[in-house]
């Protein structure tokens, strides 16, 4: 079997001081790559961040933070850059960092619209470009994952923008895929179902939605950060070689669950 091993691979990850993207840091950490995660400042973030710096066991990798909002494309085109600065070399781009409003369409103003697809979309769309333009220049194979959501399929009544930039990251997966195949580079999407992370602190604050969630994934549970990174670190591994141009749901069944409704 092909190593799951990142040994000697530099990953960037935006959104990575938090939730799924930590998670992806950690576990591709683990399994030996140099990861630099992007965060926006944010005292309290950092703070965590570092909290989770001395807890992950970095014999192998190594982590280090980098602040840039990937809704400039400069900023996503700096975070390229850095990993060139400090490892000489990209290997894996991920697409992590997405917010949402959960207003429904009637509610939604120009300001929540143009905020949410700028982090969720455009970010995608330039960080997807500057880690393709470096692997290109390197001359070496690349993979860019995307994380999405269950929502790029799947309708959420009252959260439309956000199921509009996921429905956009599906098709950007697919299309820069075609696009990049024959230069080596895999695009793939991952869609988490229902995790544990601070995007979500309202719902996991409320027993009876955990409890009613619980109830309609078969896997019996919301979904912890790290069984998302865990996902994301193999598909960045040479173990993933063949895969892209897809979407791989890491839903615990819920969406399939839901089309028996
Ligand atoms: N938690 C879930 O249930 C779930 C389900 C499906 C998909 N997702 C997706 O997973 C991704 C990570 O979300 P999470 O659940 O870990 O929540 P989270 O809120 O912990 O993570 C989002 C991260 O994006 C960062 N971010 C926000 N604006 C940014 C900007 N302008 N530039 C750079 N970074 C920015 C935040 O600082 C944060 O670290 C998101 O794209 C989200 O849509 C989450």
């Amino acid at each position: 079997m092909t190593s799951t091993s990142l040994k000697g691979k530099v990953m960037d990850v935006t959104g990575g001081a938090t939730g799924i993207g930590a998670a992806i840091a950690k576990s591709a950490a683990l399994a030996g790559a140099n990861v630099i995660v992007d965060y926006v400042v944010n005292p309290q973030q950092a703070a965590q961040f570092a909290h989770n710096l001395n807890e992950w066991d970095r014999r192998n990798g190594s982590v280090e933070a980098f602040d840039a909002d990937v809704s400039k494309v400069a900023d996503v085109q700096a975070l390229v850059a850095e990993a060139v600065r400090r490892y000489g070399r990209l290997d894996v781009f991920v697409n992590n960092a997405g917010i949402e409003t959960r207003h429904s369409l009637l509610e939604t103003t120009e300001s929540d619209y143009d905020k949410v697809m700028s982090i969720n979309l455009k970010g995608a769309f330039f960080g997807a470009q500057a880690a393709a333009r470096q692997f290109i220049a390197q001359g070496t194979p690349g993979v860019i994952i995307n994380i999405s959501s269950v929502h790029e399929d799947w309708p959420m009544p009252g959260n439309a923008v956000y199921c509009l930039s996921k429905g956009g990251m599906r098709m950007l997966t697919r299309n820069v895929a075609v696009e990049l195949g024959k230069k080596g580079i895999r695009v793939v999407g991952v869609a988490p179902g229902a995790v544990n992370t601070p995007i979500n602190t309202d719902t996991v604050a409320d027993p009876d939605k955990v409890a009613k969630l619980n109830e309609a994934i078969p896997l019996g549970a919301i979904a912890t950060p790290e069984q998302i990174g865990d996902v994301v670190a193999f598909l960045a591994s040479d173990a993933a070689s063949y895969l892209t141009a897809t979407t791989v749901v890491v839903d615990g069944g819920l969406m399939q669950a839901s089309l028996g409704l």
